[in-house]
């Protein structure tokens, strides 16, 4: 079982390189399964219902999200006939949607898991224990569990994937959207990256316009955040190949496409 994660896609250059690149890394890397993050998908605060319709045409089978999930007011519309889309696992009790779903491959599923860290962001119920409780749902199920571990500390992350290792597939981290050099198979057969990066514009600060986040940092003043609409564009990804016989991790591997790390068809 093969599949591919791609980080958090931004604005309209993260979805005009899904559009363009994903067939490309289909057709080099036949993934089964196929997640985007996306939740910076639309003008980099959360996702319409016609960005996530979009992504699915597109060839994604699931869609992740963050701490942004609620920023686009669209998201409410249609969040629970979303089948495909998951948010945060750890968000408070009677919030909309769900944080656990599952992608069938031929007779195959994959369980997939999103949550998010509380260092450096919302106060939410502990990850920890919820991933517990999630584990323990999904492997009733099945074997292969791929977890989104939203986080902005690389601490949180590597203790999540220590405290999950041998016990999911893969966790991969989002949010940073800096793609992190460490990806590797945990000692009890987990894979794990603490940050897959980010989709989008490439001569940008995280995704955002750079002249307004260089001048708040000179200022302190608020500044607006805008994603540039034009420009060099990325796109960061990872793969995981997981042994449908024991549920772990053989291999994982980090995929960039930009201006200097042009794609490769072979
Ligand atoms: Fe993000
Ligand atoms: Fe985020």
């Amino acid at each position: 079982m093969r599949i591919l994660f791609i980080g958090d896609v931004v604005g309209s250059l993260g979805r005009e390189m899904i559009t363009t690149y994903l067939p490309l890394l289909k057709q080099k890397h036949q993934p089964n399964v196929t997640i985007i993050n996306g939740e910076n998908a639309a003008s980099g605060r959360g996702i319409t219902e016609k960005i996530y319709k979009k992504f699915m045409t597109d060839g994604a089978q699931m869609i992740t999200m963050g701490n942004h999930t609620w920023d686009n007011r669209d998201i409410f519309e249609f969040i629970d006939d979303a089948k495909c889309l998951i948010r945060p696992a750890n968000f408070p009790e009677g919030t909309p949607g769900k944080g656990l779903a599952y992608v069938r491959y031929n007779n195959v599923e994959v369980a997939v898991i999103n949550l998010q860290g509380r260092t450096f962001l919302a106060d939410l119920d502990d990850p920890f224990r919820k991933a517990d409780e999630l584990i323990a749902e999904a492997r009733e199920r099945t074997d292969m569990i791929f977890v989104d571990f939203h986080a902005e500390t690389t601490s949180e992350k590597e203790a999540m994937g220590f405290y999950l290792d041998g016990r999911v597939s893969a966790i991969v981290g989002t949010h940073t959207h800096v793609q992190t050099a460490d990806e590797r198979i945990l000692p009890r057969g987990t894979a794990y990256i603490t940050d897959v990066g980010m989709t989008g514009p490439y001569d940008a600060c995280l995704g955002m316009n750079k002249e307004a986040v260089i001048s708040r940092f000179l200022t302190q003043m608020p500044t607006r955040f805008e994603v540039p609409k034009e420009g060099r564009t990325t796109l960061s990804g990872t793969l995981v190949d997981i042994d449908p016989k024991t549920g772990l991790a053989k291999r994982i591997e980090r995929i960039v496409i930009n201006e200097d790390h042009p794609f490769r068809p072979e």
